[in-house]
This record gives C-alpha cells, structure tokens and sequence, in this order.
C-alpha cells in the first residue's frame, strides 16, 4: 500500500536519505526519516511509520519500535514550540522543578501536553546535558540559561504572541518542523537559522582549573587525525600486579592520570588511594594484594553470606526442581510432554 499524505517533495528528501546509506545498509536511514516525516506533520504520525516503514521495507512494527524509543519522536501532535523544563538533579536543586511548576500552571498543561491554541508542548526533561547553566529549559531544543519562573513565562507569553524570543546560545528559534528538518539532515538555509556560538565561562571552567594547576592529558594532541578504517587494538588479558609494585593499569609517575595529578593537587601528601579515581588503581604503601589474598577475600565472603536457616541454596528449591525433573523424563517416556511437572522443570 502506497502511503499519500507525504509530498513530492518529502518523497525526494526520502530517497536522498535513503541515498545516504550504504544499499545494504538501507535501514540505517531511519533516523533521519522519522525525522523528515515529522518535519511534515509536526509528529510521528501512523503514517509517518507507514511511509517509513514503505521506504525502507520494514514493517510498521520494527518503525514503531524505534520511534518510540527516542523522546525527540513525538508520537502525538505537537506544538510549533517545544518547551522542555530539566528537572534533573542540578538543575532541580537550581529550582528547574519550580520552573516546570510554574510553566504548567500557567499554560494549563502538564507534561508531554499541548496548550489548546497548539502552540506550546510543555515537557520534563531528564538533563539537557548543560548542567553548567543551570537551570535550564530549551525550546525546540535551543537553550535558555539560568532561568527561572518569571523568565520561563515570558519566553512562553512572547512565543504564543508570535515573537521569537532570542536563546542564550545558538541560532534563531525554528518552530518544531522546522527543526525536524534540519535534525533530518537537510541545512536551514535561511538567514540566522545557524549560528556558532563560543563556549561560555561555565563551559570553561574544567579547562581554566586544568591550566591553573597545570593538569594535561600525557601525550594528548588535540589536532591528532581519526584515521578512518583504524581498528580498535585487541583486548589483552589483564596481568597480575608483581608483588609490592603498583597495579598494572597504573602509569609510570612521569605519566600519571589526569585525575591521579587532581587527586594529589588537593591532597599534596596522600599516601593512600585517592577515591576520586574512578577505575584507576594508585600505587598504595605495602605490597599488592595477590592472589592468595583474593581467595581469602572470597573464603571470607562466602563464610558471611551463609545458606538461609532452612539451609537451602538462597533463591533456588533445588530439592524441588530435581524431583520436577525427574517426574517430567518418567511422563516424557509415557509421552504426555505437555504436563506441569515438564513445564516445572524447565523453570
Ligand atoms: S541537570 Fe539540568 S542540564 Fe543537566
């Protein structure tokens, strides 16, 4: 079946997408399909899967799985102006959720819901991944910093008044379609549609503390190629620390990680593992542990995690599930296959 609600044009943009992609590779194309139909409809409709699903000879419901999973899919109507509050822990703590609060009284809406002139979604938003700004809502996914209740208000007063308030950083506002299409791959070629904007202060400030307490990455050479067809090197087999040295992913003293360098700037005369080295194991006063120490680490955890009073295995009736066993082959030999002792037994 021929799906008819998408343009000519919309059409065109699906077999340039498509065209993107290796043939064989086709479904790759997806993506940025879902987003060109909801660039036409403003959401993912059922015949957006449809005509995605037709374009790429897929069926309706591998479409509607992907689209789905991903919020940037809307799968109802949508307004032309997208608001989402983060109300995660930064920006929760910074007020986001006092933010989102007064949004939704003043909208009359609450999440993932439309005001009744179709204007404006209001949406929660689990970080925006700009947690330096906080807190911080975007419209059409633009950011706005440091705002709070009556800034949040304004911004949505002046959308529905038709303006087109100014973000903190980026390009012009787009209503939502337009955004989609930009999201699918095709350039906004409008004045002020795209813009670049340099990282601001709160960006910052993890390079202006690296350079005042001259933290570097050993060896990092921020214009180093990404060579393409480069593999990934092999995994190796981790080697047990020689006895009294450091652990093996160590680095020598004169290559030592960024946070290693952190971890003594704050604690100049640590002797001890620095606990803000996530996965990094420091050289510690004494030997290493080895391997005899790691079997009497396991002997001293099983010795404190004795079987249940009843002493049976935590978890399992074994007793149970032998005697299932066994009744299931004795049935299984008189041909009843279908019993609830078989199905007892497959648990
Ligand atoms: S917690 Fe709000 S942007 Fe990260």
């Amino acid at each position: 079946m021929t799906t008819t609600v998408f343009t000519d044009e919309t059409r065109a943009r699906a077999r340039e997408i498509v065209a993107r992609y290796p043939a064989d590779r086709s479904r790759s194309a997806l993506l940025p399909l879902l987003h060109l139909v909801q660039s036409e409809e403003g959401y993912v409709s059922p015949a957006g899967v449809a005509f995605c699903a037709e374009v790429l000879g897929l069926n309706k419901a591998q479409v509607g799985a992907v689209a789905s999973f991903y919020t940037m899919y809307k799968r109802r109507p949508t307004g032309d102006w997208l608001v989402s509050v983060c109300t995660n822990t930064m920006c929760n703590v910074l007020g986001g959720q006092e933010v989102y609060d007064t949004l939704a009284e003043h909208l009359g809406v609450g999440h993932d819901e439309t005001t009744a002139d179709g204007k404006v979604t209001l949406e929660h938003a689990e970080c925006l991944a700009a947690c330096d700004y906080g807190p911080v809502m975007t419209v059409n996914y633009d950011f706005f910093d440091g705002v709070d209740p009556q800034t949040a208000v304004g911004v949505v007063d002046e959308l529905r008044a038709g303006g087109r308030p100014t973000s903190s950083r980026g390009a012009r506002l787009c209503t939502l379609k337009e955004m989609a299409i930009q999201l699918a791959g095709f350039a906004d070629e409008r004045e002020g549609a795209v813009a670049d904007g340099v990282p601001g202060e709160p960006s910052l400030r993890g390079l202006r503390l690296a350079q005042e307490h001259g933290i570097s990455v050993p060896g990092f050479d921020p214009n180093t190629p990404i060579r393409s067809g480069d593999k990934p090197a092999p995994a190796t087999p981790a080697k047990a620390a020689p006895t009294g040295s450091t652990a093996p992913d160590v680095p020598a003293p004169d290559r030592k990680s960024p946070q290693l360098r952190t971890a003594e700037t704050r604690q100049p005369d640590a002797k001890t593992a620095v606990p803000d080295a996530p996965g990094t194991k420091v050289p510690v006063d004494g030997p290493a542990p080895g391997p005899r120490d790691a079997q009497t680490a396991e002997a001293a955890g099983v010795a404190a995690n004795k079987p249940a009073a009843d002493a049976k295995p935590a978890g399992d009736d074994a007793e149970a599930q032998e005697r299932n066993l066994r009744e299931a082959e004795s049935t299984g030999r008189s041909g009843d296959q279908g019993s609830a002792n078989d199905k007892g037994a497959q648990k």
